[in-house]
């Protein structure tokens, strides 16, 4: 199982959960404390309501907040792990003396790290504020730190003097003092440029990291393999940073569009494969798709479902009487990857049961327990009836168990597409414009588009987050694929491709 993993959910929740000492790099950047519609960036229910849950109250409020998850994330890291937390003048003095300090020590304190960057606006009343603060603390003296990793120019970031004015002897000693090859340490001040409007890193929404900074922190802090989680993950900085360096990463976030941003934007950078079964990584939604589990590999989903109910697989695909797994105490289960399952099912899994192990079932029967548990989407009148006949006749009990039972199950979202042509010029370029229409009983949340589709390759958005579903490209003569993503409430998303005829006319094919 990969550890890669991007989760929705709140984030306390989801690090209670954690096994302790498991994280080698924590990266936040939570929300500021500022009380401004500003704050709320995606505007979706899951980032509302915690939005609404730090607003509670005053600052008192959001230092509670924000400590219970410190203390959380302080027992998930590693004795050799360290933490980076990212804040600015709201609440930065408040964090690090009533947080920081009495989670971690004191002593554990490293740096005090200023993000220096530029920026238009400021009041006529005070001096800009173009900083942020990221406070680096150590679980323990023995933290990583990779100085080596993150040598600068000497001259870099603004401050450096020339190289041969420096070095050579040094006074009234013996001493020899001479550059290092691969520059210096940087100091804890950094001159690192905030992501303008259009710098082509930007992804689309307001609070996004450079991922110069997370590069920096992550080399610095962490080593190839090791595991870096940003609980606020947002629209995925830290862990397409992580990724591209060869970590494992956890990206948290309870809002589904950043989720979905996130994982958009791997997509982009890697060929990174989503599964729930966590091959390359794991996308962890409050729902999973019916389409999904009902196509997916059987022996995958049949372990994975087992496990889901509390059971345990069996490690055979074949034999066994045919029975998948069995509950902690033995009790038999069988999964069915399929709706509508008949009597058949039902009576060749009583004689299996029965068979298999004599002495339980008899123990099962004695104490009016399951003698056995069938996993399926759904089931049938006829199985339905036997399972009820063998009850009342028998005292025998097979739990028939639906799969939405055990997990929460939707369906995808469906999306239409609707292209006009706006115009053409002379020289064979034709202006087309991209109407599409999703339905969800949740909600839709936004699309993204794909102009470039391929198949093989995968979703790989041009647009990622389009929240009214209408874009406009002008095209050449020739065939394209255009695919758009439509993505609802629960994260569930649907994908419809269009194949482009444009010649002289524009014709879906
Ligand atoms: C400032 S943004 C992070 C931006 C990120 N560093 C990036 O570069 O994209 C903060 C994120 O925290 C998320 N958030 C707020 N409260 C949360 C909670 N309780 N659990 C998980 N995520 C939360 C928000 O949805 C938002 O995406």
């Amino acid at each position: 199982m990969s550890v890669n993993k991007l989760i929705l959910g709140d984030n306390f929740e989801i690090l209670k959960a954690m096994e302790s000492e498991t994280v080698d790099l924590i990266y936040l950047d939570p929300p500021f404390f500022s009380n401004r519609n500003y704050e709320v960036i995606w505007g979706d229910e899951g980032e509302v309501r915690s939005f609404r849950d730090r607003w509670a109250g005053g600052i008192d409020h959001y230092i509670t907040w924000l400590k219970e998850r410190v203390v959380e994330m302080h027992r998930v890291l590693k004795p050799t792990g360290s933490i980076f937390l990212h804040c600015d003048w709201h609440a930065n003095a408040y964090i690090r003396v009533e947080i920081l300090d009495k989670v971690f020590g004191a002593s554990n304190f490293r740096n005090e790290i200023v993000w220096c960057y530029r920026g238009g606006g400021a009041s006529k009343m005070d001096f800009g504020r173009r900083h942020d603060t990221i406070f680096r603390y150590g679980k323990s003296p023995q933290h990583i730190f990779n100085a080596d990793a993150i040598r600068i120019p000497y001259q870099a970031e603004g401050m450096g003097r020339k190289d041969d004015a420096m070095w050579g002897k040094h006074k009234g000693t013996d001493k020899v003092y001479k550059p290092n090859p691969l520059g210096k340490i940087p100091e804890d001040w950094w001159l690192i440029n905030a992501l303008n409007a259009n710098d082509p890193e930007r992804i689309g929404y307001p609070t996004q990291k450079p991922t110069e900074l997370l590069e920096r922190i992550i080399k610095c802090a962490s080593n190839e393999g090791d595991v870096v989680l940003d609980p606020f993950a947002g629209g995925g900085t830290t862990v397409a940073v992580a990724d591209k360096l060869n970590r494992k990463w956890i990206g948290i976030d309870q809002s589904v569009q950043a989720i979905k941003v996130a994982e958009l934007r791997l997509h982009r950078q890697t060929d990174l494969f989503t599964s729930i079964y966590a091959n390359s990584y794991a996308l962890q939604l409050h729902k999973y798709d019916y389409d999904t589990l009902r196509h997916a590999n059987a022996f995958e989903f049949e372990s994975w479902i087992v496990h889901q109910l509390g059971g345990t697989s069996n490690t055979r695909q074949h034999g066994d009487f045919g029975l998948d797994g069995k509950m902690p105490d033995n009790t038999p289960i069988q999964v069915k990857r399929s709706d509508n399952i008949g009597r058949n099912v039902i009576d060749n899994f009583f004689a299996a049961v029965q068979r298999s192990d004599k002495k339980l079932f008899a123990k099962n029967v004695a104490e009016k327990k399951p003698v056995g548990y069938i996993i399926a989407f759904s089931f049938g009148k006829g199985a339905v009836e036997e399972a009820a006949r063998l009850k009342l006749k028998e005292s025998v009990t097979i739990e028939l168990v639906p799969v939405d039972k055990i997990v929460p199950v939707a369906k995808k979202p469906a999306v239409t597409v609707e292209v006009n042509e706006l115009s053409r010029d002379t020289k064979g370029f034709h202006e087309i414009e991209f109407i599409a229409v999703g339905q969800s009983e949740v909600g839709i949340e936004f699309y993204s588009w794909d102009f470039a589709y391929n198949a093989e390759k995968g979703f790989r958005a041009s647009v990622i987050i389009d929240r009214d579903g209408k874009q406009q490209a002008k095209l050449k003569a020739g065939y394209h694929n255009i695919a758009v993503k439509v993505v609802d409430n629960d994260g569930l998303e649907g994908l419809e491709v269009i194949k482009l005829k444009v010649n002289g006319m524009v014709r879906v094919e």
